[in-house]
């Protein structure tokens, strides 16, 4: 499939590509809105990602080009970029402006890039060509950064070229993520573990809500600030540097210096919600499928109740898995209003809820989900032949 894309190169450049890179989406398990308050997080790296074809010019230009979309862009080399409206290209954009911000040495480039992952559908689109261009770059011109530091890098991107106040929970799930396991990363010192998710008997479906999001990165930055404002009346009596500083019991205590109740439940949800994580890390590692998958509706209550960022869409997908015993959990994933929400299904009932879900979630919103079976993949990488085949891009 790999010749796919390099005819396709070929067709756009007249000219073959020189290396090939690849870099996942990620799911998030559990541990949602932590990230940016320093707490536990769960995500996994995904089998679905973004593949780069690239070969140098001599033209000192760097050529972006994609198989999904029709707008591409021709740059010379300069010292910064700007932002162009909403364009795709601005990620990679973005992490060639702070490259070149960084002093590095790079020089004209023909690139060709295409994803399968669903644009939108929360499930790290972003971080993955920002990582696949970050590991490229740094790759082909011998940059010398860690990978660590090309995860610091494309968050800097997120947060700086395009506007959005994330965290660092996708661009490292997306570079460090490791086949069938989930990360147990540490956002305040970022110290992670890895622990085997083996599922079975059951499988981890993801289901697309197809809802078109709109308005998510306001709401997005809305939540982060309204975290800020909770630590900031934390601070008053605390010492801490982040939310995720203090435990449940301590919160209990000292709640009562957030005197704005739409900013107290956030930050209900974001204390108790980093504890979950940490049950959730022992039941997984212990095989409590069972338990993990309670968690997981535990999680899922707390973002439509307190922190209110989950949606009809992705409610009803949680309500449908509640009432479907081939499923032992299920939650919203990501940042949420719309997006996808993910669930543990029993293999062998996995056509039975796809087929259920599908007309239960259709009747209720008027149109279809996408549900696909997950796999645990892993990070950024070269490209080399024993990375999944891909379907054929799609125009
Ligand atoms: C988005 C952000 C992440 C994280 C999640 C919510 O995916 O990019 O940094 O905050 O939302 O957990």
């Amino acid at each position: 499939m790999k010749k796919v894309l390099e005819s396709e190169f070929q067709k756009e450049y007249k000219k073959l590509p020189q290396k090939s890179f690849f870099a996942p989406g990620r799911l998030n398990m559990i541990g949602e809105h932590i990230d940016y308050n320093g707490g536990l997080v769960m995500p996994c790296a995904i089998t679905m990602g973004t593949y780069l074809l690239l070969a140098p010019n001599s033209d000192h230009l760097f050529r972006i080009n994609s198989a999904n979309f029709e707008e591409s862009v021709e740059i010379p080399l300069a010292s910064s970029y700007i932002k162009s409206g909403e364009s795709w290209y601005n990620y990679p954009l973005g992490v060639i402006h702070f490259m070149m911000q960084d002093k590095c040495n790079l020089d004209g480039l023909d690139l060709l890039y295409y994803g399968n992952i669903p644009i939108g559908s929360g499930l790290s689109s972003s971080a993955s060509i920002e990582l696949v261009t970050a590991f490229a770059l740094n790759d082909f011109f011998s940059l010398g950064y860690s990978l660590l530091e090309l995860v610091l890098l494309s968050q800097r991107v997120e947060n700086k070229f395009i506007g959005v106040s994330s965290g660092i929970m996708d661009q490292f799930a997306v570079a460090f993520g490791q086949k069938d396991k989930a990360l147990l990363l540490n956002c305040n010192n970022l110290e992670y573990a890895v622990i085997d998710s083996h599922l079975d008997p059951y499988l981890l479906a993801i289901i697309n809500t197809n809802k078109p999001r709109k308005l998510s990165a306001s709401k997005y930055n809305e939540r982060v600030g309204e975290c800020a404002l909770a630590l900031k009346a934390l601070q008053e009596e605390l010492d801490l540097t982040y939310l995720c500083d203090i435990d449940s019991v301590a919160f209990q205590q000292y709640q009562y210096l957030i005197t704005s109740e739409t900013v107290r439940r956030r930050a209900q949800h974001v204390i108790e919600e980093s504890e979950r994580v940490k049950k959730a890390a022992t039941a997984l590692a212990g095989r409590d499928l069972t338990g993990f998958g309670k968690l997981m509706y535990e999680s899922h209550d707390s973002l439509k109740m307190l922190y209110e960022v989950s949606g009809n869409e992705l409610d009803a997908i949680v309500d449908y898995a509640l009432t479907d015993k081939n499923v032992i959990g299920a939650r919203m994933t990501g940042a949420g209003f719309g997006g996808c929400a993910i669930a543990l299904v029993a293999k062998e009932g996995f056509q039975r809820f796809s087929a259920g879900l599908t007309v239960y979630y259709a009747a209720k919103i008027g149109y279809s989900p996408t549900i696909y079976s997950s796999e645990i993949g892993r990070g950024v990488c070269t490209w080399l032949s024993a990375l999944p085949e891909i379907d054929h891009p799609d125009d």
